[in-house]
This record gives structure tokens, sequence and C-alpha cells, in this order.
């Protein structure tokens, strides 16, 4: 039975997607272990670990120059960084760092602004570009106001044109569903972010619940990132268990970077790999490609 009774907001989003990733546990296999690799090749490049930066924005509110400072910590520990809204000065002052970096634009109602920042984006040399498209709305259904910009939902002709407009590969952040699946498939899309964005709507299904429809309607044609709540190496695991090929970690990492800056940005997502190595080796995944999803049940009834 879950543990509906313990959760006093039981529309919260977050504590739902908390409770499924503690309703999954692993079995141990044990003949024929080895050291894990936890190498991730991602667009022709190779990173350390699949653990990545979550598309974070407005982090001077954590630390000065927060999103800088995430950028080297991503750097120093060979992770792939993301970026969510931004000026050009910032993603400019990102990217000097070295870090490899994916730039997520906001769905604005106006595209044109949504081309330039993607030629922006490619000039900096990103690695990746998309879109959370997940924040066209607002709770009261009318369309979204972010900082004075309005936002739209896009259409598949839309997200074609966005995909034609550049060289980069161009990912959908925001899928939490079989149906838009299949439309960023068609649409060309390179990479998709299964979220609910920390539960923009309540009773959101926690992303590691739809993960394995998702992934079969991918069907391995394009990498699937997930984000929400992922908090140890642990998570990390079972996420790529369940058709994950990387992970993002927003919040988690706050705290460090409050603290430590870029060391503590750094040493969180060793910690987090470290766990995530642990799990893998008393599993007998010898790497991200080897992590067998029949490793993973279920309790609680969920
Ligand atoms: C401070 C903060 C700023 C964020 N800014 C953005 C953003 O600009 N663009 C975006 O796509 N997501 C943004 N997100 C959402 C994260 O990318 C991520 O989807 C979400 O935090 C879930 O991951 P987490 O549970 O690991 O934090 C933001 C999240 C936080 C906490």
């Amino acid at each position: 039975m879950r543990d509906m009774e313990k959760n006093s907001k039981p529309w919260d989003s977050n504590l739902i997607t908390r409770e499924y990733f503690d309703s999954l546990l692993v079995e141990m296999r044990h003949i024929d272990a080895a050291i894990p690799s936890t190498k991730l090749e991602l667009y022709g490049e190779t990173f350390d670990t699949p653990i990545m930066m979550a598309a974070l924005s407005h982090l001077d509110n954590v630390r000065e120059n927060g999103m800088v400072e995430m950028a080297k910590g991503a750097h120093a520990a060979n992770a792939v960084n993301w970026a969510g809204m931004g000026d050009e000065a910032e993603l400019e002052a990102i990217t000097a760092t070295g870090a490899r970096t994916i730039k997520i634009i906001k769905p604005y109602a106006d595209n044109d602004y949504i081309f330039r920042k993607i030629e922006h984006a490619e000039r900096c040399g990103v690695m990746a570009v998309g879109i959370d498209l997940d924040h066209a709305f607002s709770g009261n259904g009318r369309y979204d106001v972010v900082l004075g910009d309005e936002m739209r939902p896009k259409s598949l002709t839309e997200l074609k044109e966005f995909v034609k407009s550049t060289k980069l590969p161009f990912i959908i952040k925001g899928v939490l569903s079989e149906q838009d699946a299949y439309k960023v498939l068609e649409a060309g899309v390179k990479g998709i972010v299964v979220s609910h964005h920390h539960g923009i709507m309540n009773y959101a299904v926690p992303p590691l619940y739809i993960l394995p429809k998702i992934a079969k309607v991918i069907n391995k044609q394009i990498p699937i990132f997930v984000d929400c709540g992922v908090v140890s190496g642990m998570d990390v695991f079972k996420a790529l268990a369940l058709g994950a090929d990387a992970v993002s970690a927003g919040r988690v990492i706050m705290e460090p970077l409050r603290k430590n800056g870029s060391e503590g940005v750094k040493d969180q997502i060793i910690k987090m790999t470290e766990e995530l190595t642990g799990v893998m080796a008393r599993t007998c995944s010898k790497d991200l490609n080897h992590i067998d999803p029949s490793v993973i049940w279920q309790r609680n009834g969920w």
C-alpha cells in the first residue's frame, strides 16, 4: 500500500515523485561483476558521469555568479552543464568556463526572439539547444508571463522550424506523455527531458513512472534525459535502469553551490556518481549501456 496517509500534500508532484523513487527496490547481482564505468557518450562527446546539471537560472539568488560557478563545477567534474533562461552576457560567461553546455530557451510568444536566441547559443559554442515547452501556460489556463515576456504553446510545425533552424541537436524539455514523445520524433528533435518542471502542475505523473512507456516510443532513436527530484546516485541508477540515458540534478546542487561555489557543485556530482557506481557494481551493470531494467522491483502497490 502506498504511503499516502503520510503525505500531507497528496497533490504535490514533488512529493509524489519522491514517493515513487522510494517505491522502487533494486535486486543484487554479484557473479561476473566488475568495477563499472560511468562514461557518458553524448552527441559525439564523452563525459565522466551521466549526472548533468539541470537547466537552472537566476542562481545569483543562491551565490554571486551562481550560473557561472555551477558551470565551472560541472566542467571540473567533466559533466554536462545546462543553462535555463538568462541573457546573452550570462550565457557567454557560462560557455567561457569551458563547460559543455546545453541551453534551454523559454517558449516565448515571439518566435523570432527564439530564433535569435538559438543563433546566439550557437555562436557561444553550446553543444545543444532546446525549449522548455512545459512553461507555456500558467496554472489558470492563460499564457504564462515570465519576467514580462508572454509564452505560447508551440505546434508541431513550429517545432520543425526550430529544429531546421540549427545544426545543433534540438531538445524538448518537458515531455511527460507518449503523445508528445511521438510528436517530438516527428519534429526531428534530438533529445527530450522527461520532466514535470519541479511540480509545475499538481498530481503530475512522476517522470520515472511514465519513463518506460516514453522510452518504448522513443525506441533509442534519440537520448532521453530525466529530471525532477534526483538527489542521489541511487535515484540516478533507477532512472537509467528505467530508460534514461542521463539525468539532470537541480535543487540538490543548490545548497553545495551556496556553501562552496564551484567546488561544492563538483563535489556533489562526484559524490552522486560514486553512489551510482556503487549500485552499478552490485547489480552487475558494467557500464551505462548495461543496466538491466529487470533489477528494479516495485513495492507499495504503485
Ligand atoms: C532556481 C531554478 C531555476 C530554474 N530555471 C529554469 C529555467 O530557466 N528553464 C528551465 O527549463 N527549467 C528551469 N528550472 C527547472 C529545472 O531545470 C528542473 O526541471 C527542475 O528543477 C527539476 O529538477 P530538480 O528536482 O533536480 O530541481 C529551474 C529550477 C530551479 C530550482
